[in-house]
């Protein structure tokens, strides 16, 4: 019924190519399963460097003089057991080749040309697109969103907005290089490259369906919110998955001991969790006292709330509670986590200099509760992989932790977690008192990780919505 659409996905990030936070991680999903249902997916991405190709060809690029020579690597990443992977294109081009996407990793600070670096990488997506013609260009933030000023016949344009507040907000400067319709990049005095892509996007995906509402109001809008009430029905919420081949405790090789929710034997679930929960604590260096753990997988920016997580410790002896968290990211917060597991180490546990794979499979199976509790989270991941192990996640009322907990005591008979019912601290004080609460009953502890573990939490729905929406695009370009 349906024919096979040509899609050309345009990204900075997909793992494991290039992975910074969970665009990386949802950029791959999508397209694995976008595939599986049978669309025809070029993935373009910034060639970062170290990236070898099998088959390799070069396309090279029309793109304005400003950018320096650019051409395209076209050929296929190096799969498990050094077999030819998935095709790929990546754009080479002085200035894109950086140890870090973004950021200068000893500093933390941004590169500064990221402005000319991924500008350009937008024009250069519009040379590519101009030479295969998709059916639709998908672009992917900010860092994509140049190429609409480099299309003078765009073909159908879908845009995700995973996280409104990068903008990539340059100069006006910027305005005279943008060779179509310039004015749609005019931000106040500045040039705003996402802003140009909202207005000439045919749709534009929102990572879950709270945060579609949410980034119509001025709170959440980032400055943005008129311009997306603007475009109407064109704005459109669809949640993330997770890869669910990866992030699945039967199957998984990084953590001790498999399990599932209904395994053979009726202790399978918690016989795995304790194998998982023991592992963390030989690695944290502490003994069992049987007192519940604390799970965090992040990112240490502000827009986590890791400044709430640090909050709990002054509470962490009377509950009882120890925290192990894994994550890395700007130099003041991940002094503060290194500097507060310092002072109470029997409490607080902490790996910061690096992401650690095993070890966020580990906390996702060993940890009882999993903390979430963010300042914004267009869609999260963690929740999610969290509850397909049988964590229960405490979140914020933000975003698509609205879409994906539901709060054990506002529905006895359907919770999965805990919603903060105020985000600050206290809330979240409050949250894991509650947590702690419904995990004793060891029967209201398994139905939650039942449920968790049982919904289906795959790319296979929401990669159907973006076909539909795909087709949507395409029908309106008719
Ligand atoms: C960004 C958002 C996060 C979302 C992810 C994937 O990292 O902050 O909420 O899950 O993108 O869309």
């Amino acid at each position: 019924m349906t024919t096979t659409r040509t899609i050309l996905f345009a990204t900075a990030e997909m793992a494991p190519v290039a992975r910074v936070g969970g665009m990386g991680l949802a950029t791959a999903g999508l397209v694995k399963e976008l595939r599986a249902q049978g669309a025809d997916v070029t993935v373009v991405m910034p060639d970062y460097g170290g990236v070898e190709l099998l088959d390799e060809t070069s396309i090279a690029l029309d793109v304005p003089d400003w950018c320096g020579p650019t051409r395209a690597r076209r050929g296929r990443l190096l799969g498990a057991d050094g077999a030819a992977g998935d095709e790929i294109v990546l754009i080479d081009r002085i200035g894109l080749a950086r140890p870090h996407p973004y950021v200068d990793p000893t500093t933390g600070v941004a590169w500064p040309d990221n402005d000319w670096r991924f500008i350009g990488f937008g024009a250069a997506v519009a040379a590519l697109a101009r030479a295969v013609e998709p059916d639709v260009l998908h672009l992917n933030d900010w860092h994509t969103a140049a190429a609409v000023g480099f299309l003078p016949d765009p073909p159908p344009i879908v845009l995700t907005i995973h996280t409104l507040g990068y903008q990539g907000v340059t100069s006006a400067d910027w305005l005279q290089r943008f060779e179509v319709e310039p004015w749609r990049f005019v931000w106040y005095d500045v040039a705003n490259p996402l802003v140009g892509a909202i207005r000439a996007a045919d749709r534009i995906i929102a990572v879950s369906p709270n945060y579609a509402t949410e980034i119509l109001t001025e709170e959440q809008g980032m400055g943005m919110h008129a311009e997306l009430a603007a475009r109407g029905d064109a704005v459109v919420g669809i949640l993330n998955g997770i890869d669910t081949d990866e992030w699945n405790p039967a199957v998984d090789e990084l953590i001790p001991r498999r399990y599932a929710v209904d395994g053979e034997s009726g202790d399978d679930l918690d016989q795995g969790r304790l194998a998982a929960r023991t592992a963390i604590l030989e690695r944290a260096g502490w003994d069992d006292h049987g007192g519940p753990l604390l799970g965090v997988v992040t990112r240490l920016v502000d827009q986590k709330g890791v400044d709430r997580i640090l909050g709990l410790a002054p509470y962490l002896e009377a509950m009882n509670a120890r925290i192990a968290i894994l994550g890395s990211g700007t130099p003041e917060l991940t002094d503060w986590v290194r500097a507060e597991a310092a002072t109470r180490p029997d409490r607080i546990w902490a790996e910061t200099s690096s992401y650690d794979e095993p070890l966020a499979h580990l906390i996702f199976a060993g940890a009882d509760l999993f903390l979430i509790p963010s300042r914004f989270e267009p869609c999260g991941l963690a929740q999610m992989q969290a509850m397909a192990y049988g964590a229960i996640p405490i979140g914020t009322p933000v975003g698509g932790l609205v879409d994906t907990i539901i709060d054990i005591d506002d529905d006895a008979r359907n919770g999965t977690g805990l919603l903060c019912r105020t985000a600050d601290t206290a809330g979240l004080v409050d949250a894991v008192h509650r947590g702690i609460r419904a995990l004793r009953v060891s029967s209201r502890r398994r139905a939650m990780q039942r449920r968790g573990m049982t919904t289906d939490w795959s790319w296979a729905a929401p990669a159907g919505r973006h076909l539909e929406v795909y087709e949507a695009a395409v029908s309106e370009n008719l």
